[in-house]
């Protein structure tokens, strides 16, 4: 069967704000239905990155390509959740309204929703187990129930990757699984990527990693599950070593330590 073609494709790409280089030389690539976990230290580039993949910033070195074009004529295929989204929970809004702010198209806002558009809402709220609290007001939900509207918010438009930059931040642990949870079910239908410190619940989840800190380097970790789930009868790693483990730089010969080599000598 022939192998489609990836989903995102980054190739030898530099960024910087001002003068101080934030990503370098920097490629990637995210094939169908991937999850791939974005993790590394703060201030090490991860959301810079994912406003490269949006066409929200421009980088003048290297190419990005989503499902082959350059991202801003890709931004309708992109869910995104940004990290804090801080919405303002005195503000007297319904559930039902801020996910309908997903129709980024919508040609009436001025003019209210559509028939359709408030169904495909219900929808999104229905596929993150929000239906119930359609009508409620978004400053009286728990921080997981708000986090899981901002993701129905993204679904409205049905994209086919979904970008999530720390989800679970300030989210309890049992929140933090239901929102896992419900990223491993719409991973059937779309590539997921997630932005996260959570690193060894996102690996329990996720079958690519990537480590940046200015540099970054990927593993396929797709064989490596049974280590990092907690009840593995397998010799499982700290946070700490796990991390080491993933965000191996290049050697002084200028070539990838092998996270292979580094995991094997483990067993
Ligand atoms: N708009 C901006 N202008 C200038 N510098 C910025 C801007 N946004 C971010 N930076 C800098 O770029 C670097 C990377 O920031 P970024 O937000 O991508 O990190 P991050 O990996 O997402 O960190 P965190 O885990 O804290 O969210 C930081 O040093 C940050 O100060
Ligand atoms: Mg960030």
């Amino acid at each position: 069967m022939k192998k489609s073609a990836p989903v995102i494709e980054v190739k030898n790409l530099t960024f910087a704000y001002d003068k101080q280089t934030i990503l370098e030389d920097i490629s990637l690539t995210v094939e169908e239905k991937d999850f791939l976990a974005v993790i590394g230290p703060n201030g090490g580039g991860k959301s810079t990155l994912l406003k490269l993949l949006l066409g929200i910033l421009k980088s003048k070195q290297g190419t990005i390509k989503v499902m082959d074009k350059p991202p801003l004529e890709a931004v309708s295929l992109i869910g995104y959740v940004p990290q804090n989204t801080n919405i303002n929970t005195d503000f007297p809004i319904k559930v039902i309204e801020v996910a309908l702010m997903g129709h980024v198209g919508s040609k009436k806002p001025l003019f209210g929703y559509g028939k359709e558009e408030i169904a495909c809402a219900m929808g999104a709220l229905e596929q993150v187990g929000m239906q119930a609290f359609a009508q409620s007001k978004i400053g009286s939900l728990s921080g997981g129930q708000r986090q899981r509207v901002m993701i129905a918010r993204a679904l409205c438009a049905h994209p086919k990757i979904l970008m999530l930059d720390e989800p679970t931040s300030n989210i309890d642990i049992q929140g933090q699984r239901e929102i896992y949870e419900l990223l491993k079910i719409l991973n059937k239908n779309m590539t997921i990527i997630v932005v996260s410190h959570d690193i060894s619940v996102i690996l329990e989840y996720a079958n690519k990693a990537a480590h940046i800190n200015k540099r970054l380097s990927f593993h396929d970790i797709s064989n490596k599950k049974t280590m990092f789930h907690p009840r593995s009868q397998e010799e499982h790693f700290c946070e700490v070593e796990l991390l080491q483990m993933l965000g191996a730089q290049k050697n002084d010969a200028g070539q990838q330590e092998s996270s292979e080599t580094k995991w094997s000598t483990r067993k």
